[in-house]
């Protein structure tokens, strides 16, 4: 029988389990098992079982670190080709994105780019962020389409962000956001463009099975709640998952929309009031909050953090990761401008980078750590949980493994 190259203990470990509905679940002198890539055990040192307790091989002493699940990085543009830096400054003299968006900038910018470039160009731009990613602390990330808004260039994105999760042996989950903006072709065609991805794109992208899940932007820059509700039901039809970029910049009734399909998410949700709460609540919809793009964008309206505890949403955190309004390689650093920005708590933006990620992609084989799950998990130079969400940047994660295989 060939050895598991995965078959490690992890001893003398502070571990952040995440395992209950609230708190850090820290075990003092904790012990990890893993095998097979998955977590085989994880308790006290005193709990070891017997046949563990002898093993000399293949035992990592923590020396006391922090070892928590990796990190999920739950929404991310993170394929596309060029950059909009000239865009950044103008913003900064006073013009607004929407203003950029209306003048044939904007996503219309990077979607000119990204249909020029061939599939290992769009690889090779994005593997140098993805790295980052994983160099502090992340393990699986989302990634949407959404630049190439026609049917090959959308594919050709998706599998980009599939051949990333391969080369890197990080977990992708890819969702198409055919629906992310207007291609100029289209222009004063909106719903024509909205039968093309639901009659030729969808379609295409469910049958490559290149896609997790569908995504929107309703916004007035990008499409109306009925246009939304259209590519939500052919999704819907397919048999996939669906989440949204909701009331970011105005209130269009986005997250009650998603919680109405049974939305994995709401995105942005700034302007999501008490209706759009409780109806996420009541499906389960995880509020992704993304702090990036409210720094960027020097937005003033904040999410309804305290609505979301009354109501009982879940909140999770992520990079937004793009060139326009988050050009945010550190989860970590995401992590922090929610606590900063928003007021979470660091157990809250712990939790929101972890297992309530792992809910806003549908997944429950990670985000913890526990018996059975996927043995993905950072190892951190931190004395205690909140100083996750403590330092802007600075040194990053010791070691990080994914599926129990090192990654650095
Ligand atoms: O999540 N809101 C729309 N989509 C992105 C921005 C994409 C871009 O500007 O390139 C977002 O903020
Ligand atoms: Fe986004």
């Amino acid at each position: 029988m060939s050895r598991d190259p995965t078959d490690r203990l992890f001893r003398n470990a502070r571990l952040v389990t995440l395992a209950d509905a609230a708190g850090y679940g820290l075990i003092e002198d904790g012990v990890l098992h893993v095998r097979e890539g998955r977590i085989a055990w994880v308790g006290r040192a005193a709990d070891l079982p017997e046949t563990l307790r002898g093993r000399s091989e293949d035992v990592e002493d923590l020396g006391g670190a922090l070892l928590t699940p990796g990190l999920i990085d739950c929404h991310t543009h993170l394929v596309f080709a060029g950059e909009r830096i000239g865009e950044f400054e103008q913003r900064l003299t006073g013009v607004d994105y929407q203003t950029i968006a209306r003048n044939g900038g904007g996503i219309a910018a990077t979607v000119r780019a990204t249909r020029a470039a061939g599939e290992d160009a769009l690889v090779a731009a994005a593997l140098p962020r993805a790295r980052a990613l994983v160099a502090d602390g992340v393990t699986t990330l989302e990634i949407k389409s959404g630049y190439g808004l026609d049917t090959a260039s959308e594919l050709r994105m998706l599998r980009a962000a599939r051949r990333l999760g391969a080369t890197l042996g990080v977990g992708v989950r890819t969702t198409f956001l055919g629906a992310h903006a207007l291609p100029p072709d289209y222009a004063g065609r909106a719903d024509a463009y909205i039968d093309l991805v639901c009659d030729e794109m969808l379609p295409a992208v469910a049958d490559a099975g290149l896609a997790d899940a569908v995504d929107a932007f309703c916004e007035g820059i990008g499409f109306d709640p009925a246009q939304t509700r259209r590519v939500f039901e052919r999704a819907r039809a397919l048999g996939l998952p669906v989440k949204l970029h909701a009331d970011q910049l105005s209130d269009l009734g986005g997250a009650a929309l998603s919680a109405g399909f049974g939305g994995l998410s709401a995105d942005h949700v700034e302007y999501t009031g008490a209706d759009g709460a409780r109806a996420m609540a009541a499906a389960g919809t995880v509020a992704v909050l993304l702090p990036g793009a409210f720094v960027c964008l020097r937005e003033e309206r904040r999410p309804p953090v305290d609505l979301f505890r009354r109501e009982g949403v879940a909140m999770a955190v992520a990079t937004d990761c793009n060139p326009g309004t988050s050009p945010l390689l550190s989860l970590r650093l995401a992590m922090a401008l929610a606590c900063a920005q928003f007021r979470l708590t660091p157990e809250e933006a712990l939790r929101g980078a972890t297992v309530n990620a792992a809910r806003a992609l549908g997944l429950d084989d990670r985000g913890r750590l526990a018996p059975g799950l996927r043995a993905d998990l950072a190892v951190w130079d931190a004395a205690q949980p909140a100083e996750l969400s403590y330092w802007l940047g600075g040194p990053c994660a010791r070691a990080v493994y994914a599926g129990g295989r090192r990654l650095r």
